[in-house]
């Protein structure tokens, strides 16, 4: 505002006040939408690289159905993957500092459009908002601070085997199958993938509005088929696995 007083004197004309007064409010209004636009990609961006560690990680999972011998083998070979080129796990850290940093610039987004719309908001924009809408937007930030505490939980687990469940084992597959023979460790795991289900399922259909995959009523029809799919097979492809061992499926 000191910007248009001043030039409105040095010009000393009102017309060129009212079009820097102008300007400025364009501007001024423009660059938050550019910060949220921002936000939203680099969420969807780094959102869309969690979908393929979700569904690589998923079949790693399934590989408990060929036996523990497989399984412990893909635990094995994932370390070495990339050898002699690369050091013993330099694939394993290179994924992991990819998913690190990933995690902390999709929830770092989210927190920063969150705190955005809380100062954004108005009576009367709650009032326009439709309840659905509401409930999605809940669910999506509810549920990604749920995921995280999960994942914590989940690394101190199985990949540092911190927490032990159902015994002290030294391989993957024996942790899998002694831990999922107690029921409550398999609800908990059964909440967090209906909880990534439900993620999946409004986050990939975003991504994919962001992104401008909705060109047309057909292609906003497929990126919503696309993510029910994606939902349906990772909720249904994690929920095997502990579900089996519960069952005593898998010897
Ligand atoms: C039933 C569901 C799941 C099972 C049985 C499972 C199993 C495992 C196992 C056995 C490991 C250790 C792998 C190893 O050290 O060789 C692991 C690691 C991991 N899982 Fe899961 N997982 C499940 C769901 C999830 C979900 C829903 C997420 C993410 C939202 C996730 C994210 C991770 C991450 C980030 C690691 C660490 C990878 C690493 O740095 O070594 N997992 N999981």
């Amino acid at each position: 505002m000191a910007t248009v007083v001043r030039a409105s004197e040095t010009a000393g004309r009102r017309s060129s006040t009212v079009l820097i007064v102008a300007t400025s409010t364009i501007a001024a209004g423009k660059r938050p939408k550019t910060r949220s636009i921002l936000l939203k990609t680099v969420m969807a961006v780094t959102g869309l690289i969690f979908v393929g560690f979700i569904l690589a990680h998923m079949y790693g999972n399934l590989m408990i159905f060929a036996g523990k011998e497989d399984f412990n083998e893909y635990a094995h070979h994932l370390r070495e993957f990339g050898t002699p080129m690369l050091p013993y796990a330099g694939f394993l850290w290179v994924m992991r500092i990819t998913l690190v940093v990933s995690l902390v610039l999709h929830a770092g987004s989210a927190f920063a459009l969150w705190h955005r719309a809380g100062q954004a908001r108005t009576t009367q924009y709650l009032a326009r908002k439709g309840q659905w809408a509401t409930f999605v937007k809940r669910s999506m930030r509810w549920g990604g601070v749920a995921l995280l505490i999960f994942v914590v939980f989940h690394i101190l687990h199985f990949t540092t085997n911190t927490i032990q469940i159902g015994g002290d084992y030294d391989n993957p597959a024996d942790r899998l199958v002694a831990s999922f023979g107690e029921w409550w460790a398999v609800l908990i795991y059964l909440f967090a993938v209906a909880a990534l289900g439900m993620h999946l399922l409004h986050g990939i259909w975003s991504a994919g509005m962001t992104l401008g995959l909705n060109t047309s009523l057909d292609a906003a029809e497929r990126l919503r088929l696309a993510a029910i799919l994606v939902a349906v097979v990772v909720v249904v492809g994690f929920a095997l696995p502990p579900v089996a061992i519960l069952l005593g499926l898998i010897p």
